[in-house]
């Protein structure tokens, strides 16, 4: 037997006890004589004691830190000063036996240690020792295995969808995998499984749930992976309210589970809301901070920039925060905000009852008025923003309270909401055509397509939620219509012979008898980051790539044997 008990299970109730326990050696310490060893594991560490004179005295001077050992002893009560914390703080065993399991090398680094992030990736089986990575994996497992429960108990089936299948669209680049056997052809790894999800609602299975693989190439950043999981969930027989009610019970439940009390209910506001208040289609409202208009305030300015904009039809909007503001600071705000092809930002400040800027000689008036409307406080801040383009002018201040407020603003607790009504289509400049901005098959809706809205302006009946800014979860009512899908593959410019070729499969599917389905799908990557309270997901994920793509342990992607390729039919480019 290699345990009897695990390194966080003794307690002072088990004293007496001839115990085994068996991990790795975090630390030796010797007392002038005895000598004191934590051992740990998973679950915790536990304190040994090796007194001179036992048999296995001499064995301690061939042991080193992160070595795995066998201890075998009695469990004692420490002496009250000795008594620590943690769980087991209150006791000690009486090693009576010590074997070596495994010898370390000396590692590049000790669990827990402060290194760059590169080592802590190339020597992941280190880290992850580190009782931190460790409970992350564990909050992580918590998270998807009170998915299961909950959607088990609601009806939900699991089932399994391909991997090697075809590109579903899902607005990124696809991975693709060579076939041997079909020389020239590819499989997709999906970006999603929206199509079979869709497709297990015709065959009939009402409520299908998979935490699942996605993989996407594009651009990394702190919220992405090439490879992440979804939480993906599909229904029939539903309106939105319905997801959305299933959506916001079931991950109240799954953060209720790790101890985290969402709000009874989430707000939901308007994608075009959302944009006019926060700039962001995935606000933080924790910052507070909202923008407003201020168009109205400076109908009769005469100050030039200001002017310009309004003659062209241009608006101003701002927002008051509470933060340092100088010359300075201005100056680099607007250096921002020029980044988004914004002019700059014009800001004052209410300071011993006056108002303060650089613009105040040409504004006092315009100033004063905001200032009084907003009932703004000594100290407090406007920063102000005029544009033509009000979308470019939301993106940029949006942006910028962004920055501001995770400067200066502390922060805590849990910001949930939905947010709805998104636009059906965004105009891609790259390709020259309208794409639909959640994916293809979301409903539109039809009062919007056939009323003559025009097509940027067509809403979807789709839905986002949003924990403390993120994104965290994402659906939508489907269209299960072929006439509609259709026409919304002729709107996004598919010719009728690529919709055969790309989604024929599933035209033909859409002719067999479809229930109005709907769903959602939530990237459990980021649900487990905000619950740890991590800015990176690679913090919840055991192996994550870099953000060039690599996994640092086992050099992937890597060359492949002249051999493979020639299996495959593939002839690399020389040069590349
Ligand atoms: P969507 O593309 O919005 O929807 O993805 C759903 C959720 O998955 C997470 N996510 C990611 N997490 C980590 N790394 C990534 N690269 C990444 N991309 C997305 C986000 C996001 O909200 N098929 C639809 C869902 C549906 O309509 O039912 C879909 O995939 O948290």
């Amino acid at each position: 037997m290699y345990r009897t008990h695990t390194c966080g299970e003794l307690r002072g109730t088990d004293e007496g006890k001839n115990v085994i326990l068996s991990g790795w050696i975090e630390r030796i310490r010797d007392l002038g004589g005895v000598k004191f060893i934590v051992l740990r594991d998973r679950y915790g560490k536990t304190q040994v004691v090796v007194n001179p004179g036992s048999s296995v005295y001499s064995i301690v001077n061939n042991i080193s830190r992160e070595d795995v050992v066998q201890v075998e002893g009695i469990v004692r009560k420490r002496p009250a000063e000795a008594i620590t914390p943690e769980p087991t703080g209150e006791i000690e065993i009486v090693a009576s036996e010590l074997k070596i399991l495994s010898k370390s090398e000396l590692p590049p680094f000790y669990p827990g240690d402060d290194v760059s992030e590169e080592m802590r990736l190339k020597y992941r089986y280190l880290d992850i020792r580190n009782p931190k990575m460790m409970n992350n994996l564990i909050l992580r497992h918590k998270l998807a295995f009170a998915t299961r429960e909950y959607l088990s108990n609601n009806n939900f089936l699991e089932v399994e969808t391909p991997y090697l299948t075809k590109s579903t669209p899902e607005g990124a680049r696809d991975f693709l995998v060579p076939s041997r056997l079909k020389k020239g052809n590819f499989y997709a790894l999906p970006q999603s499984p929206q199509l079979f999800k869709q497709i297990l609602m015709i065959s009939g299975i009402d409520r299908y749930f998979q935490i699942v693989r996605c993989f996407r190439d594009e651009d990394l950043r702190a919220d992405r992976q090439p490879e992440f999981t979804q939480i993906d969930i599909e229904m029939s027989f539903v309106h939105m309210e319905d997801v959305i009610n299933l959506a916001e019970n079931l991950i109240r439940y799954i953060y209720k589970a790790i101890g985290i009390e969402l709000p009874e209910k989430f707000d939901r506001i308007t994608y075009n809301e959302a944009m006019e208040k926060y700039g962001s289609d995935k606000p933080d409202r924790r910052y507070g901070m909202e923008m407003v208009d201020l168009t109205e305030f400076f109908k009769n300015s005469d100050f030039k920039i200001i002017k310009e904009v309004l003659e062209r039809g241009g608006s101003v909007k701002g927002f008051k925060a509470n933060i340092p503001m100088s010359r300075k600071i201005a100056d680099e705000y607007s250096e921002f905000v020029k980044g988004f092809g914004l002019g700059g930002v014009l800001w004052f400040k209410l300071e011993n009852g006056q108002i303060t800027s650089t613009t105040a000689k040409y504004l006092e008036n315009e100033y004063k008025a905001i200032a009084e409307k907003y009932n703004m406080n000594e100290g407090e801040v406007f920063i102000i923003a005029a544009h033509d383009n009000r979308e470019r002018m939301n993106e940029a201040l949006g942006a910028l309270r962004l920055k501001v407020g995770k400067q200066y603003v502390k922060v805590s607790g849990f910001d949930a909401l939905w947010v709805v009504d998104f636009p059906f289509l965004e105009w891609s400049e790259e390709e020259g055509r309208f794409v639909a901005r959640h994916h293809p098959f979301t409903m539109p809706y039809i009062e919007d397509l056939e009323g003559g809205v025009e097509l940027s302006k067509v809403r979807a009946h789709a839905y986002d939620m949003v924990i403390n800014g993120f994104e965290v979860g994402g659906g939508s009512i489907r269209i299960h219509r072929r006439d509609i899908q259709e026409k919304v593959f002729d709107i996004i410019g598919l010719t009728k012979e690529e919709a055969k070729e790309k989604f024929g499969f599933f035209l033909d599917a859409l002719q067999y008898g479809v229930p109005p389905h709907g769903g959602i799908a939530f990237g459990l990557d980021r649900l487990a980051a905000i619950a740890a309270g991590v800015d990176n997901i690679r913090e919840v994920i055991a192996f994550p790539k870099t953000s060039s793509g690599t996994c640092l342990l086992t050099n992937a992607p890597s060359a492949v044997t002249q051999f493979q390729l020639d299996e495959l039919g593939i002839a690399l480019r020389q040069n590349q």
